[in-house]
């Protein structure tokens, strides 16, 4: 983990995350309340996903990091699932020129090479190209679950130890978070989730340990830059004390 301080001062004086992430929930019920099917509701979604990466480049955030489809989403029923598929294909084909331009680095967590093959391709071309760029980290989770990446974090420390390469009792938390998929993205400051739900989900279980938690009743849908200003300025309020006084 970075030994920079794990907030820095923002525009207007309040502390800024560098790193926020979100749990983007409550597209169903932002389409339900309309009469609409659930697809509409992740297509409302995919527009406030613009939105609300707009805001945070805006604001000077370093890193964002957005879960998109969690390991256990495969249980949606098959329509939803391609239905989401479709949505990235049509988000990255669309968006991908914006975020070259914008000099943003896309990202993706997550064990996304499960996905068809298609869009497997097109995430790598979408991150080889912003490979170059210096600026913001866009990280989308895909296929990702907390729990499977502390496993695999442990199996490959576990198999230094058994080559003999290190040491069982040299294991420490840097150790591990050098094996996460987010060992290149600052510490996580603030994790929001969206729909009044107050649950992680297996959401970044280990990265939270110290993160700010932020829960809203918007549905993700209706979650824009106004929304996300007022989150960030909830953050600059908060009190930070990673253990201390
Ligand atoms: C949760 O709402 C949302 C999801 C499982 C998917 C999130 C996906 C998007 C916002 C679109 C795809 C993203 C990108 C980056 C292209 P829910 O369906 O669980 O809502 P509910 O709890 O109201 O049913």
């Amino acid at each position: 983990m970075s030994s920079a301080p794990a907030f820095a001062a923002g525009q207007g004086g309040v502390a800024l995350p560098r790193h926020v992430a979100i749990i983007m929930d409550g597209n169903g019920r932002w389409a339900k309340r309309r009469h609409l099917p659930r697809v509409a509701g992740h297509r409302a979604g995919v527009e406030a996903v613009r939105k609300v990466s707009r805001a945070a480049r805006a604001l000077g955030i370093e890193a964002l990091t957005l879960y998109a489809f969690s390991s256990e989403n495969w249980r949606r029923p098959e329509e939803e699932v391609g239905d989401l598929m479709g949505l990235l294909r049509l988000f990255i084909r669309s968006d991908l020129a914006e975020l070259v331009r914008e000099n943003v680095r896309l990202r993706v967590i997550g064990d996304y090479r499960r996905f068809p093959h298609d869009v497997v391709a097109l995430i790598d071309d979408a991150i080889a190209r912003t490979s170059g760029n210096s600026g913001p980290i866009l990280a989308i989770a895909l296929n990702y679950g907390a729990q499977a990446e502390l496993v695999e974090a442990t199996r490959r420390i576990a198999a230094r130890v058994a080559a003999g390469e290190t040491d069982a009792t040299v294991i420490d938390a840097a150790m591990i978070e050098a094996e996460l998929e987010t060992r290149a993205l600052p510490p996580l400051d603030l994790l929001i989730r969206t729909s009044g739900e107050h649950r992680l989900s297996n959401f970044l279980l280990w990265q939270a340990a110290y993160a700010e938690l932020l829960f809203v009743d918007t549905l993700w849908p209706d979650f824009d830059a106004e929304a996300f200003g007022v989150a960030i300025e909830d953050f600059g309020r908060r009190q930070r004390r990673f253990g201390g006084l």
